[in-house]
């Protein structure tokens, strides 16, 4: 295919606006895929995807599209996550592209996230084309989504292509639309080749695929290609397209998006954007690449049972692959054992992992308390940062100053519900910044707030206050000192370090209250008394203890039942393996997992 022929683009919208089934549509419709294979969210390839209903992951597909002017264009989409954890893979998913579509429901506007994605594709110099969907909907309202798409976000909407991506109206439209307004790639495939990594994944039987942008020159079947960072060179033994299952071609021209596959099982041979070039005819300079991934949560990851530690790292190390903005290092941890600190981009981020994990790997782990960066200033020494507890500094060494991670969150929201969100805030430890009527009836509102309070729980808490209707979106805007202390959870007397956090003096007694309260609840009966308390240095700020007790579970059987009484034992043994001893006390998973959820 030439490259006039050709076009790179991305959906970009608010979660659910209705990407992923607006792309189902472009697939079946084009017959790229056969109808009888054809399934719902058939991008979102993941189980994890089809059950929360979200895409975590960009995807890409090749379509062929005959057109209007009697032409065959060959359409790569690159499908993108909505949730502002993933807007990462945006970003990079953008910088293979010249073009994206922006998807806005036609009954709910322009909300918070579409700001976002749409200004990282006016960075990037994308031409965006505004795409009305839900036409459907009994409450859709063109034109007033069309104002609000060039009044709040302003770029031209008189031209917005209207679809209904469920009832499969204005496809046709938008397929000629993505012909007409999104330019065709402008390099030459006769240079020398340049590629970009911009994601792959592991193979257990073929090793490393990695999926690329071909920007220069072609890629063949055979050709001898080098990794630009690690000077490594490889015989290419396929490479292809999606369609969306691994398509071979054989080939893959400059303009083109696919995958390549050289029989490497080495991750460091395809990290995400790095460079392929040519080993008879290199590129002299590698392409710019993306800024890296910005870890903005850190926790702990311990494998249940301590035999699973090499299968751990090996896991996280593949699944880092697949997602460069998993960052990890060993760590030690007194109650745990041996495991890893990992940087997410968000909770959600950090519950996925957590979850891959679990089904891909087959790992049961256990999680320490979530926490952000912290800049440690102490008299006549350097800065540096910590991200775990342990390593907040104790009382009697002079003057030391912590400062925090800080966001500016921009926050789209029903007139009615102004107050409560302002309520949020200013119990989230917000700065107010400003506040603008979008239209008649929603409201932007802008606040500063510490970051480690929005990884907690404030994304539900927003939700929950505004029946669904508020949208949210954040970036970091740098440091600031704030009185933070460390609080220690300790079960019989012995604090667990897993359980620790540093939270705002004024909100660390009514955090380990919740803590302390929730553990009573978890962590079942022994044959002795457990104190569980919140201390803060040697202050007990929060107490429960959990009752000895006194009957084994068997006891209430008595008699002939020993079927049942065997169900009973071995859902006993069952729930053991789940547990982790620490000091003389079986804390089950789930006390770990939800001291994650709690504020
Ligand atoms: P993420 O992948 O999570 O970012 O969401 P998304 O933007 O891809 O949205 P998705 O395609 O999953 O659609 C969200 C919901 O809207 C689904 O329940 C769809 O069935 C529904 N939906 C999508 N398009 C339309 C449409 O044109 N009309 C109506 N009525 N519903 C639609």
């Amino acid at each position: 295919v030439s490259q006039e022929l050709k076009r790179n683009f991305s959906i970009i919208a608010h979660i659910d606006h209705g990407k992923s089934t607006l792309a189902d549509r472009l697939i079946q419709s084009t017959g790229t895929v056969a109808d009888r294979d054809m399934q719902n969210q058939l991008l979102d390839s993941m189980d994890l995807e089809k059950e929360k209903g979200i895409t975590i992951k960009a995807n890409t597909v090749t379509i062929n599209y005959k057109a209007n002017d009697g032409k065959t264009y060959q359409l790569n989409l690159i499908d993108t996550p909505g949730h502002v954890d993933f807007i990462y893979e945006v970003s990079r998913s953008l910088a293979a592209c010249e073009g994206a579509l922006l998807v806005v429901d036609a009954a709910q506007g322009v909300e918070a996230q579409t700001l976002a994605n749409v200004y990282l594709a006016l960075e990037q110099d994308l031409e965006v084309v505004p795409v009305i969907n839900k036409i459907d909907l009994p409450a859709a309202d063109v034109e007033k989504v069309r104002n609000e798409i060039e009044d709040v976000i302003g770029i031209p909407a008189d031209e917005a292509v209207l679809t209904s991506a469920k009832s499969g109206i204005g496809i046709e439209d938008l397929l000629e639309a993505i012909v007409k307004f999104i330019p065709a790639p402008a390099n030459s495939e006769d240079g020398p080749l340049k590629a970009l990594i911009f994601d792959s994944h592991f193979d257990d039987y073929r090793g490393v695929i990695t999926y690329v942008r071909v920007v220069d020159g072609t890629i063949k079947k055979g050709d001898k290609i080098k990794i630009f960072s690690t000077n490594h060179q490889f015989d290419v033994l396929e490479c292809g397209i999606f369609s969306p299952g691994m398509n071979p071609t054989n080939i893959l021209t400059a303009g083109s998006v696919g995958y390549v596959i050289t029989g490497t099982k080495s991750i460091h041979d395809s990290q995400v954007g790095d460079t392929v070039t040519s080993v008879k005819n290199p590129c002299e300079r590698p392409l710019e690449g993306y800024r890296k991934a910005q870890s903005m949560v850190f926790a702990g990851l311990y494998p249940i049972s301590t035999d699973d530690y090499e299968d751990l790292r090996e896991a996280i190390e593949k699944l880092q692959l697949n997602d460069a903005s998993l960052t990890f290092e060993p760590e030690t941890s007194l109650a745990l054992g041996f495991g890893f600190r990992c940087g997410f981009l968000g909770l959600l981020h950090m519950e996925i992992i957590v979850e891959r994990l679990r089904r891909e790997y087959d790992i049961d782990l256990i999680s320490t308390s979530p926490s952000v960066e912290y800049r440690i200033h102490k008299e006549n020494e350097p800065m540096y940062t910590i991200d775990n507890p342990e390593d907040f500094p104790g009382g009697g060494q002079g003057k030391v100053i912590v400062e925090e991670p800080y966001i500016k969150g921009n926050i789209i929201v029903p007139k009615d519900y102004v107050g409560g969100v302002m309520e949020l805030c200013q119990l989230k430890r917000g700065v107010y910044v400003s506040m603008n009527y979008i239209d008649d009836t929603r409201a932007m509102i802008t606040y500063e707030m510490p970051l480690a309070e929005i990884v907690l729980d404030f994304y539900d808490k927003l939700k929950s206050r505004t029946k669904g209707y508020a949208s949210f979106e954040y970036e970091m805007i740098g440091y600031r000192p704030g009185n933070l202390v460390k609080v220690n959870i300790l079960v019989s007397g012995e604090p667990v370090d897993a359980f620790s956090f540093i939270a705002h003096t004024d909100h660390a007694q009514a955090r380990g209250r919740i803590i302390v309260e929730k553990l009573k609840e978890i962590i079942p009966r022994q044959q002795f008394e457990i104190p569980i308390q919140a201390a803060l240095g040697a202050k007990i700020i929060a107490r429960e203890t959990i009752r000895a007790f006194r009957k084994n579970v068997t006891a209430k059987c008595y008699g002939g039942d020993i079927s049942r009484k065997k169900k009973l034992l071995e859902k006993q043994k069952a729930g053991k393996k789940r547990m982790k001893q620490i000091g003389n006390v079986e804390i089950p998973q789930e006390a770990f997992i939800s001291v994650l959820k709690l504020s």
